[in-house]
């Protein structure tokens, strides 16, 4: 036990749980009012995206950008309106992963896919209109303190983790990768986009809300992203063989059931447990030029190493 829990004090675990929690509340009030309202015509559709991006999810991408922030010097708010924009591109993510297509899964953050809370063709227009939501929030959001340079910044480093050289590239090469064999190599490429592109854009948006950052701490900071991002879908993989479905709040054993090519699969489990750690020690190392600074970053890594959902 630490010493500050063992004298009475909250430890820094402690502390940063309940700082996330605090984010994620944040989230969902702030992804609430920025969603369009139910009652609105399409009323179907509307509510269809509310239930895809509210009421459930980590918030891991929006929890990095706002650790960014901090270890810059910015206040959270600062960066709100950049957190909704990767959350939803997230969340539409998910959405069309879950796809009869695509994973043809039923359940999503312990509730129907929102294909079977609705139906497919919902579920699609779900992702049609929250990609162009998040990219319209990067223009417009009237909190985002951004000038006009940093907001085609933030827009494009987005478009470039979203489409074929990030997310939906990855999800191609999963897709075709499905019932044949990957090397490492390949899997950590296809992990890279799939899931690494929007991490890296949480933490790198957050550092191009900072002003004049230092290139030496931006490229610390690229290289931090780039070590969580593999990380975490390696876990993600993990967590698909070793974890539970009422955990999880996801079918357990999907992978295997599809045959899908992923770090476990053709490393085995223990390799793959070897792999997360070496990868947080990296990014942890990729966090020394920030010193003390970059301890939102630090114990946000070691949260994600012990995740079980
Ligand atoms: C799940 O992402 C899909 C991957 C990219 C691995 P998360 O584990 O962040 O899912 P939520 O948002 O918490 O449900
Ligand atoms: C999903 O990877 C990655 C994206 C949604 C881009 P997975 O297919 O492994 O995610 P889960 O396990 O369904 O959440
Ligand atoms: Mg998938
Ligand atoms: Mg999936
Ligand atoms: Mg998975």
């Amino acid at each position: 036990m630490e010493a500050a829990s063992a004298a009475g004090g909250a430890s820094p675990a402690d502390a940063f749980r309940h700082q996330l929690h605090g984010w994620q509340t944040r989230m969902e009030r702030a992804l609430s009012a920025r969603l369009p309202d139910a009652a609105l015509v399409p009323t179907q559709l509307h509510a269809a995206m509310r239930y895809a991006v509210l009421g459930g999810g980590k918030r891991i991408r929006p929890a990095l950008m706002f650790a960014t922030a901090l270890t810059l010097g910015l206040a959270e708010d600062q960066v709100e309106g950049a957190a909704c924009a990767v959350e939803l591109v997230h969340a539409y993510s998910l959405v069309h992963d879950d796809l009869p297509g695509m994973d043809n899964d039923d359940l999503r953050r312990g509730r129907p896919t929102c294909h079977r809370a609705f139906d497919e063709a919902t579920a699609i227009l779900v992702g049609d209109a929250l990609q162009p939501l998040a990219f319209e929030l990067l223009a417009r959001d009237a909190s985002l303190p951004a000038s006009s340079s940093v907001r085609l910044q933030l827009i494009g480093l987005l478009a470039d983790a979203s489409g074929s050289f990030g997310m939906a590239g990855g999800q191609a090469i999963d897709m075709a990768a499905q019932g044949q064999t990957l090397d490492l190599a390949g899997i950590e490429q296809m992990h890279a986009r799939k899931t690494g592109a929007l991490i890296r854009a949480s933490v790198m948006m957050g550092a191009e809300c900072a002003p004049a950052l230092d290139a030496r701490l931006k490229a610390g900071l690229a290289n931090f992203a780039g070590a969580i991002g593999l990380a975490f879908q390696i876990q993600d993989d993990l967590l698909d063989v070793i974890g539970e479905t009422a955990v999880l709040g996801k079918t357990a054993g999907a992978d295997q059931a599809l045959a899908k090519p992923t770090y476990p699969a053709v490393a085995g489990v223990a390799a793959s447990r070897l792999a997360v750690s070496a990868l947080h020690q990296r990014a942890l190392e990729a966090l020394e030029p920030f010193g003390e600074r970059a301890e939102p970053l630090r114990l946000l890594s070691d949260w994600l190493l012990a995740r079980r959902n």
